[in-house]
């Protein structure tokens, strides 16, 4: 069985952004109120009480949007000097990256992964769901800005709809061949977004490959990843190319991480929330930490029966109840 030790930290359910995959026009999500959210003292309880005793040693903090989240780079911080963090990492839309890059460095932040869906701001607007002002420039300055603090690596997310920004592949991995970024392609999942999702919502991996190496070649990478990204480069260049293909790959079997919601709740799978726990009411009824270890241990031991199941026989039964968003990707 696989070792895990990576946690995924829900910061907020919150988002100034709609991306169509992920909080579609019409979905109706109830935000949760600011007393449901653990606070950042909780947050760091959990991972000192629980999770490091478990042997978790890498720790992302996700969204929502996590830089909605008031205290966040002092989270960074105090996650960040435990000295059992190994990598600490951010998954964010950017936005609001600019002004705030060089804090989160300076506060020990050193992985971000960025979405970046489109290079053209009339699609990355259409995409996010925005009506007002373009928010591309914006977001490009947020990824320029990590690239100069010193982010390293910098990951740049695409997740690929057909008919909106499937033109795009080969101008988005070409940001990789004078740049040391990661753009990974993620295949688009069927969570929260089931309208959007027809037969033609999602491109294989190797359909992107396939045209890639077309025009560059492509090569395996020598960079290995520590997710569910199957590395791969355009020869000469300086960044690499991910996949991610939960739709036409199974990577669950190399799956290292568990999910801690911005509500406390702790989801064994991103697509499955069988058995999950509530870690906030534990802790704030003063539950015995050793006693939410076990139970916690229990979970993790459980892990491998818990994935994205029967999804070949397009009747995957996986718990959908929430959002990408609230999840926390
Ligand atoms: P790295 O540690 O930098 O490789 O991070 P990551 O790729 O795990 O993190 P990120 O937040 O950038 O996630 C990118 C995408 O990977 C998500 O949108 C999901 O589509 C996919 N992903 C991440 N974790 C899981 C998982 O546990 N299961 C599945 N099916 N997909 C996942
Ligand atoms: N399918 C695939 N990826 C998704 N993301 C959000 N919703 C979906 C979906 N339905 C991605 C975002 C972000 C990451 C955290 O999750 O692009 O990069
Ligand atoms: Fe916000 Fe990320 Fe969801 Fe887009 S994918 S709406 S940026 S949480």
């Amino acid at each position: 069985m696989n070792k895990i030790d990576y946690l995924r930290i829900s910061l907020i359910d919150k988002c100034n952004f709609r991306c169509q995959y992920c909080m579609p026009e019409g979905s109706q999500l109830d935000y949760l109120l600011r007393r449901e959210l653990l606070t950042n003292q909780e947050i760091i309880t959990l991972v000192q009480k629980i999770f490091i005793p478990l042997g978790f040693t890498k720790f992302r903090l996700t969204g929502g949007e996590p830089l909605l989240r008031p205290g966040v780079v002092e989270l960074v911080q105090k996650i960040a000097n435990l000295p059992q963090t190994q990598d600490l990492a951010m998954t964010t839309n950017g936005f609001l990256l600019a002004n705030m890059a060089r804090s989160l460095y300076d506060a020990g932040l050193r992985r971000i992964n960025i979405s970046l869906d489109s290079l053209n701001p009339e699609t990355f607007d259409q995409i996010i769901g925005n009506q007002g002002r373009s928010r591309w420039q914006k977001t490009w300055e947020g990824i320029t800005a990590a690239h100069q603090v010193g982010f390293d690596p910098l990951k740049l997310n695409v997740v690929i709809i057909p008919g909106v920004n499937d033109s795009e592949i080969l101008d988005l991995a070409a940001l990789t061949i004078e740049r040391n970024w990661h753009v990974r392609f993620i295949e688009f999942m069927p969570i929260g977004n089931q309208e959007l999702f027809t037969e033609r919502a999602w491109i294989p991996s190797e359909e992107l490959r396939q045209q890639i190496s077309d025009r560059w070649g492509l090569s395996e990478s020598q960079v290995t990843g520590n997710g569910p990204a199957d590395i791969f480069q355009i020869p000469g260049a300086k960044g690499t190319l991910g996949f991610i293909s939960q739709m036409s790959e199974c990577f669950c079997d190399r799956c290292n991480r568990v999910r801690l919601s911005a509500d406390g709740w702790l989801r064994p799978c991103l697509l499955n929330e069988t058995g999950q726990i509530d870690l906030k009411t534990a802790l704030r009824q003063g539950e015995n930490p050793e006693k939410v270890r076990e139970q916690v241990q229990q979970l993790i031991l459980l892990k491998p029966e818990i994935n994205f199941k029967q999804r070949d026989s397009g009747t995957d039964t996986g718990s959908y109840t929430r959002t990408m968003s609230q999840i926390g990707g």
